[in-house]
């Protein structure tokens, strides 16, 4: 039966209508429930962390392939985040860095998508310097991987091409022993990161999310398996929340309800001693209670990332059923790695989560959710993390299945159009406190 004529019999539903439900996250409307998850590109080569023509065109290319959300790529907030990176991001910490991401905006506004930022207050023990200078974070715990924590498949591609990852080849990827930051240097950072917020709403970002999952920074103050603190930073739950809490009433302080303001937590750690799903369910309540505007979960962190980069899908389901259990009923729930539509729009309609987020799947095909609408044949990520494999030695992504992912900027289909007759010069944001 062709996808029209199953239309026609179903009422002229779109096939999994449930993914093609609008939503409201704070004051914005999403036209369905298909997220772009965020992924650090390393297209930005330039090490000062400006947009490009290639980033701009690659946003273009998923939001003309019918997503109702594209997150940024993680943006690094503050100064001392962008100079102990894992390899290199986006950053926007001062005024040169807005006119770059108002025209990721633009772009992908053009073609029909809203956007977040996916904002950072830093990498914390898993970046690092070229001088090797001991990187900031709750304690001076370093981080370690092991081989067995990381995805099977990725672990495949990696020892398929063994000379690629050499240990003597120049790497950026490694762990410096961290150094315990002072009282102050939090409480500056958080200023400085609260200030890079607001750069965000004069770039016209939609929404803003707080990126904690993953061991990064805000994870690590979570986890009592990085902070060792014996002040009112660490210890009991309530202690090692503080930072996030801190930055969240400061953010809030900043930007009032100008635009959504969400956060990334990963479900669990997964780790010995870290911190786990009971936990963290405490933390997305307290935030629920506060006022978070949506919750997007993920998994692990760099010790653990096979939790983060699944290889079936639907693993954190469970873990997304368990946050909106903690939150009231108007605030979403994001899941990532959903890839097959049927069992993403079960997810959906089970309650167990409000939209899905697509990483890889975006990767190998930007027109997931146009071909998904339509009911036509799109190309199914294999979950083989080449994509993985080139950013975690510094290299800009690309796909073995995806010729195109890289060269968008060489096609035109994806170039910005001419700014509507009558769009303002200047975004009218929602009143600022
Ligand atoms: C190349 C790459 C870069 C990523 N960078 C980020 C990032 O900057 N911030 C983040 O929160 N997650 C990042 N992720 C994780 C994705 O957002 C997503 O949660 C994960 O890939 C699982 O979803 P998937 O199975 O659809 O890929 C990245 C993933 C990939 C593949």
């Amino acid at each position: 039966m062709t996808a029209t004529a199953d239309r026609t019999e179903a009422g002229n539903q779109p096939p999994h209508a449930e993914l093609f439900q609008p939503i409201t996250i704070g004051n914005v409307e999403i036209k369905n429930r298909i997220v772009m998850a965020p992924m650090n590109t390393i297209f930005s080569m330039d090490n000062l962390g400006y947009v490009n023509e290639q980033i701009l065109a690659y946003y273009a290319a998923r939001a003309k392939g019918g997503v109702g959300l594209i997150i940024s790529e993680c943006v690094l907030g503050t100064k001392m985040a962008s100079r102990f990176p894992y390899t290199s991001n986006l950053h926007l910490f001062n005024p040169s860095h807005v006119p770059g991401l108002e025209e990721v905006v633009e772009t992908i506004h053009a073609f029909g998508s809203k956007t977040f930022i996916q904002l950072s207050i830093g990498f914390g023990r898993q970046g690092h310097n070229h001088d090797h200078e001991p990187p900031p974070a709750p304690s001076a715990v370093p981080y370690e991987t092991s081989l067995e924590m990381l995805p099977k498949k990725m672990l495949e591609t990696i020892r398929k091409n063994e000379s690629f990852f050499h240990p003597s080849l120049p790497t950026v990827a490694f762990a410096d022993k961290p150094r315990e930051m002072t009282r102050e240097e939090i409480k500056s950072e958080i200023e400085e990161f609260s200030n890079s917020c607001l750069l965000a709403l004069r770039a016209g970002f939609d929404g803003i999310e707080l990126h904690a999952p993953h061991g990064y920074l805000e994870h690590q103050f979570l986890s009592p398996r990085s902070n060792k603190r014996t002040d009112e930073y660490g210890g009991s739950l309530e202690n090692r929340m503080r930072f996030v809490l801190e930055i969240y009433h400061k953010v809030r302080e900043k930007i009032g309800n100008a635009v959504p303001l969400g956060i990334r937590l990963s479900g669990d750690e997964h780790m010995p001693e870290g911190i786990h799903h009971d936990e963290l369910k405490i933390v997305v309540k307290t935030l629920g209670d506060l006022g978070i505007d949506y919750v997007h979960l993920s998994s692990g962190s760099y010790e653990a990332t096979k939790y983060f980069f699944p290889e079936e899908d639907g693993t954190m389901c469970e873990e997304a059923a368990g946050f909106k259990s903690m939150l009231p009923e108007h605030v979403p729930v994001m899941t990532p790695s959903i890839h097959d539509p049927a069992l993403a729009a079960a997810a959906i309609r089970d309650g167990k989560t409000d939209l899905i987020s697509l990483g890889r799947q975006l990767l190998i095909d930007a027109d997931w959710a146009n071909k998904v609408h339509a009911g036509e044949k799109f190309r199914k990520c294999t979950r083989c993390c080449e994509c993985l494999a080139r950013t975690v030695v510094g290299l800009p992504v690309r796909c073995l299945h995806n010729r195109d992912l890289g060269r968008e900027k060489y096609m035109p289909e994806y170039w910005r159009p001419t700014r509507a007759k009558g769009e303002p010069v200047i975004h009218q944001l929602a009143q600022l406190p």
